[in-house]
């Protein structure tokens, strides 16, 4: 029997320093490089997009998580990367999502890229967790099933890995 991979979270947050005009060009650009490269590595997480910027949550095997912080580190689209929380973790909080997203621009026209729903609980625990306050029985932390997106494989969205399926 295989040992299950570790897994590793890291979560960041990030001064935005997209041209407010190139906002609904590059959030989407954005999104669409993270889903195809995270789903390819077993990154799953949530990008939130405010005005100030970003949070995001990596979470996944500890080489494939430092990797793609490193890239996403130097990316000029943001400055100011500062680390919120790192370490290793039990399980995903966003199991199944390549990189769930939630901003507040109803314009961007991310909703066609498959936005998660509960985004916000998860990374209000996330970000609650951080801040060392207890998060109430994963209620907040775990997608209620009524509210899976219909598209279970949708954009965003990636099937639970054969190893998550058995090892549980
Ligand atoms: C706020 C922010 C979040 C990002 N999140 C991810 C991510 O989760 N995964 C990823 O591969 N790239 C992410 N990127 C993009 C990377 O920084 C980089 O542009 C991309 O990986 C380059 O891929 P390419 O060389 O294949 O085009 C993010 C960029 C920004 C600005």
């Amino acid at each position: 029997m295989s040992e299950p991979v570790a897994l590793f979270r890291l979560a960041y947050a990030s001064r935005s320093i997209i041209d407010p005009a190139r906002v609904p060009v590059e959030i989407p650009r954005i999104l669409e490089s993270a889903r195809r490269s995270n789903a390819a590595q077993d990154i799953t997480g949530a990008l939130l997009f405010g005005a100030d910027g970003f949070v995001q949550v990596l979470e996944g095997p500890v080489a494939a998580v430092e990797q793609t912080f490193e890239r996403i580190q130097c990316d000029p689209r943001h400055a100011g990367v500062a680390v919120l929380e790192a370490g290793p973790v039990g399980q995903r909080d966003f199991d199944g999502w390549s990189m769930a997203f939630a901003g507040r621009q109803p314009d961007l026209q991310v909703a066609a890229l498959g936005p998660a729903p509960d985004i916000l609980g998860l990374l209000q625990a996330a970000l609650r967790r951080m801040a060392g306050h207890p998060v109430p029985a994963r209620s907040s932390a775990t997608m209620p099933p009524g509210r899976h997106p219909g598209r279970a494989n949708g954009p965003g969205r990636v099937p639970p890995s054969p190893s998550a399926a058995a090892g549980g």
